[in-house]
């Protein structure tokens, strides 16, 4: 499974929710987590907590889409972590994935609320 945790607002729990679910995936099927946020925060929590037990890499790019094939040969699942304020990076994951997930925080769960 290719999955891109997306929204183009900032602290909504992107980074967040792409760790966990690639930590959930990862017992199940070898898993790639891709920081493509050049913030890189998937990438300090990975230093900070000494590794990860899955690869995490550092690819904050448009051509994610041309570039990812390539690398995540051999492994289950794929995992995406976008930036925030970014379209071009989230559009290229958008492509590169099966599945989009968007956390909302509440304040955007009411009509008109862009995401
Ligand atoms: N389910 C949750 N409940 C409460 N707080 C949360 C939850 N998920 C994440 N947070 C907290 O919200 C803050 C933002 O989370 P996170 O860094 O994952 O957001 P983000 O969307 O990746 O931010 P950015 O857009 O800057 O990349 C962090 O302090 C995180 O600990
Ligand atoms: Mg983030």
């Amino acid at each position: 499974m290719r999955l891109a945790v997306v929204n183009l607002k900032g602290g909504t729990g992107k980074t967040t929710v792409a760790v966990y679910l690639a930590a959930a995936l990862n017992p199940r099927g070898r898993t790639l987590l891709v920081d493509a946020d050049p913030q890189r925060s998937a990438l300090a929590w990975s230093e900070t907590a000494g590794g990860f037990p899955f690869p995490v890499i550092s690819l904050p790019t448009r051509d994610l889409h041309r570039r990812l094939p390539q690398l995540w040969e051999g492994y289950a699942h794929v995992v995406i972590d976008t930036p925030p304020g970014d379209p071009g990076i989230v559009q290229s994951a958008l492509l590169a994935c099966e599945r989009a997930l968007i956390p909302l925080n509440s304040s955007q769960n009411s009509p008109g609320a862009g995401c």
